[in-house]
């Protein structure tokens, strides 16, 4: 039997001997598409070159891509076929070969290499493509009656994303046989039935579709093909189901044997649900996305949180997903290697994720049953979106799911509500990324096309002998700009980096033979072309003008600095922290760097600090640096650290550090360690789920943080008159002073007040043997009136004591009776209830004791003296 990983080598095998160039996958993060959440065709690293944008460095190529798709999500478990993650085989022409040769490669690789049957293969046609229809038919000798025409809904495929390549397309089909299908008789390939599975997509690109849906003629025609690697599993291996497959098979019996169930029935769907998913989140989580509230962490936490649901009808309680990352990374890893190393982290998050949801499903699914109880009474189908969102906000359950487990009921989700609802709370500090500047969007590309392909002179000059290639004002290319103008300036070379790979453009001048002089205040690509930013100071410059370009070498060599650091940084952090350490993302410029790598878990101080050592240590040990650029796949032999969700070329740089690190990088770098000086760490944070960030600094910015600290310690020093070395001594003793003279002010409020108790005892009115004592203060907390009518009942046996007092602009009220007084009639708390009032205020409380505040203090005198009055009536 074919195994999976026969599939992967013959297909690869048989492309490279039609000159096809073997292209890693890219990662599942598509780079420089926001328009894309996931990668979800082998195309999509390709688009530039299909587009025409950049320069071709090969035709043909070949590949296995990563994929992720959550079109279908509510399908994956119940069909035979649906995956969210899946890996698609595929072949690419970019203005090389067009249908013929593709349509003869899908059959002489389906028919001689694997030898599928050729009467059980079908094929479909857009519906108005004859020449497709034709090399089918004649040239491959594909009876008429098995190639069906269909509409645009299944043979015309593309963009992916909001713009791109697209066209029609054809399609090959098995015929798994009529004991799948549906019986009727025009059943054939476009029928909803499991009769007829596609296998094999073969896209005819021919135009460019605009993000406003307008398509035109590609420069070139090129062909994209791509053929689920699972699904053609199925066919080769002759089973029914994907999940039958050798790979996904040995994660079905997993789970099977670890949840001790069997895989039949209701099972099949809740077990298959958990292997997909299990799959899709430890690839998607090793190229960097994780769970969160929003864009493609939301998809995951989707992914794991219908993950967990299925669980649980499976009688699973605690946290399991996160045990089956390494059983898919046995399966995977050594085609994948880089869900090996991640898999300590991913696992980390996984099951820090599950315990969250795992707290809130099962209340989520009371409330659910609730509402379910609650339509079936009332008879109606529909959860309101308004329970939707309180289920999403409360118990954490994403409005799809909800809406599958009501499905599942013979119910749905107003989900238009729910989008209300949604909206509603997202009014608030929204933001869309879409730039609103189409103006300035299209002078980019037109810059871009006409300077294709900048040479960068910047690794070895900071001075460079250039032509102006084009000028543009930021709303149209023009030929000249004028003094004081804004404007962007295309170079056929430059020295000038452009911000990449976290590293920030470069600044400086360009100045143009007769004395003008542009000013370049940052640098950025657009594709291959270098564009300068910045303004003209003097003169007018002009297109195709000798310049020189000059950058800011301090900057830069600032720049520099920080970058290598983050190079010593990363390999250190794996170092104290382990391999799973991988980059997230980073960014230099010359006054500090910061750095987003993967890991679980706040760094101790006693980490941070070993990290910052060794980094220092490899400065000291001055180690050479060195570039060099190198195949990809010589590049991964060295064990150079690659970059999460980064898109690498045929040809990469690595960057060496001594042997100490060794990273793929364009940027640009220090030549020796030792010109880092220094290097000191000055925050370590949390970024998002499963990532932390380390923000340091070198050369200046270790400079630039001694002085203000300095500025800090000197003000310091002269506002408390103390020595450097004394300063902390002195300000403790400067504390504990300030306890104890609080102690003593406390002290002497209490004895003033106590002093005058004697008197206003002596003073006190009497009334049928009670002592009235009613007084009014200032400054006296609620807890000082209370310890000093403590002292007056225990002074004078039989009493009531009144008081009032304003203190923090607020009113205190208190009364209070000895039990003697309680026994002739006093009530405390009904004199309170009367007079809190009047300082704006209310309380209560016992007969012997009573307190209340208010807002009021100017009117506690008033409330003493009806204090007084209400005590008489009562006693009377
Ligand atoms: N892009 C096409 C697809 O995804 C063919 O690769 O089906």
């Amino acid at each position: 039997m074919l195994l999976v990983k026969d599939l992967r080598d013959s297909y690869i095998e048989f492309f490279k001997s039609k000159q096809h160039r073997h292209i890693h996958s890219s990662s599942l993060v598509p780079k420089d598409d926001p328009t894309l959440l996931f990668t979800t065709a082998g195309m999509v690293q390709f688009k530039p070159m299909f587009a025409g944008t950049i320069p071709l460095e090969y035709t043909r190529a070949t590949s296995i891509q990563k994929c992720l798709r959550t079109s279908d999500l509510e399908n994956v478990g119940r069909t035979k076929r649906h995956c969210t993650f899946f890996e698609m085989l595929g072949n690419f022409s970019f203005g090389d070969y067009f249908k013929k040769e593709a349509i003869e490669y899908a059959w002489e690789y389906s028919t001689v290499v694997l030898r599928l049957p050729k009467d059980r293969i079908w094929v479909s046609v857009f519906e108005n493509d004859d020449e497709a229809f034709n090399i089918w038919n004649k040239t491959v000798g594909v009876p008429a009656e098995r190639i069906v025409r269909l509409g645009k809904a299944d043979n015309f495929w593309g963009p992916a994303g909001d713009s791109g390549a697209c066209g029609p397309c054809s399609e090959l089909y098995i015929d798994k046989g009529p004991q799948l299908g549906c019986g009727k008789p025009d059943c054939k390939p476009g029928c909803d039935c499991e009769r007829y599975m596609e296998y094999w997509n073969i896209v005819f690109n021919q135009y460019f579709q605009d993000t406003d849906g307008r398509q035109t003629p590609l420069p070139q025609t090129g062909i994209d093909t791509g053929m689920g690697l699972e699904r053609l599993a199925t066919i080769v291996q002759d089973v029914e189901s994907i999940f039958q497959t050798n790979e996904l098979k040995q994660l079905v019996d997993f789970v099977c044997r670890e949840l001790n169930v069997k895989y039949e029935g209701n099972n099949i769907p809740a077990v298959n649900a958990m292997v997909e998913h299990a799959r899709s989140l430890t690839f998607a989580m090793t190229d960097g996305a994780y769970p969160s509230n929003e864009g493609r962490g939301y998809v995951l936490r989707r992914i794991l949180r219908r993950a967990l649901r299925f669980g649980r009808m499976l009688g699973m309680k605690e946290p399991f997903v996160y045990r089956m990352v390494d059983e898919v990374v046995a399966i995977y890893g050594s085609y994948y290697p880089e869900i090996v190393s991640s898999a300590k982290n991913v696992k980390n998050v996984l099951e820090g994720e599950e315990r969250r949801f795992l707290e809130t499903l099962e209340k989520g699914i009371d409330r659910l049953d609730e509402i379910f109880a609650a339509l079936s009474k009332n008879g109606s189908g529909k959860i309101s979106g308004h329970d939707a969102f309180l289920l999403y906000d409360t118990y954490g359950f994403p409005a799809e799911m909800t809406s599958e487990m009501a499905m599942e009921k013979g119910f749905s989700v107003d989900m238009e509500e729910f989008s209300a609802e949604m909206e509603k709370q997202r009014e608030r500090g929204k933001q869309s990324w879409k730039g609103a500047d189409n103006a300035f969007e299209s002078a980019m590309t037109e810059l871009a096309k006409i300077g294709s392909g900048t040479v960068f002179t910047g690794y070895a000059e900071t001075e460079t002998a250039a032509t102006v290639a084009a000028l543009s004002d930021g709303r149209q290319v023009i030929d000249a700009l004028k003094e004081g103008m804004k404007g962007y300036v295309v170079l056929d070379k430059t020295a000038f980096y452009a911000e990449s790979g976290g590293q920030s453009g470069d600044t400086g001048e360009i100045v143009f033979g007769d004395g003008a002089v542009f000013v370049v205040e940052d640098t950025k690509k657009s594709s291959k072309t270098f564009v300068h930013h910045g303004y003209v100071k003097k003169g007018t410059i002009r297109k195709n003008e000798p310049v020189s370009a000059r950058i800011d070498i301090v900057r830069r060599s600032l720049i520099k600095g920080n970058h290598s650091a983050t190079h010593l940084l990363q390999a250190a952090l794996r170092q104290v922290l382990g391999d799973h350490v991988k980059q997230a993302g980073s960014f230099v410029d010359a006054d500090r760097l910061r750095f987003d790598f993967s890991h679980f878990e706040a760094m101790s101080v006693e980490q941070i600090d070993r990290v910052e050592q060794i980094v220092n240590t490899k400065i000291w040990e001055n180690l050479a640096v060195s570039a060099k650029e190198m195949k990809i796949e010589e590049a991964l032999k060295t064990g150079a650290m690659a970059e999460f969700g980064e898109k690498y070329g045929e040809v990469v740089r690595v960057v060496s550090m001594g042997e100490f690190s060794r990273e793929f990088c364009g940027g640009t770098h220090v030549d020796n360690t030792g010109k880092i000086g220094v290097f000191k760490i000055l925050k370590e944070s949390s970024p998002g789920a499963g990532m932390r960030r380390i923000e340091g600094v070198t050369l200046k910015g270790v400079a630039d943080r001694y002085s203000s600290l300095e500025s800090i310690v000197s003000a310091l020093a002269a506002e408390f008159n103390a020595p450097e070395k004394d300063i902390v001594a002195r300000i403790k003793d400067l504390a504990a002073e300030n306890k104890s003279l609080q102690k003593e002010i406390q002290k002497a409020k209490s004895a003033n007040l106590a002093s005058n108790l004697d008197t206003m005892i002596a003073e006190a009115e009497e009334i049928a043997g009670i002592k009235i004592i009613a007084q009014t203060f200032d400054g006296a907390s609620a807890d000082d009136l209370r310890v000093l009518a403590d002292t007056v009942r225990n002074k004078v046996q039989s009493s009531v004591v009144i008081f009032a007092s304003s203190c923090d602009g607020k009113a205190s009220l208190l009364v209070a009776a000895t039990r003697p007084a309680v026994d002739k009639g006093a009530d405390a708390g009904a004199v309170i209830k009367k007079i809190a009032p009047i300082v704006g205020g209310g309380g209560g409380g016992r007969k012997d004791l009573a307190q209340a505040g208010g807002k009021d203090p100017s009117k506690m005198k008033d409330a003493v003296a009806e204090g007084v009055t209400v005590f008489k009536g009562i006693i009377k």
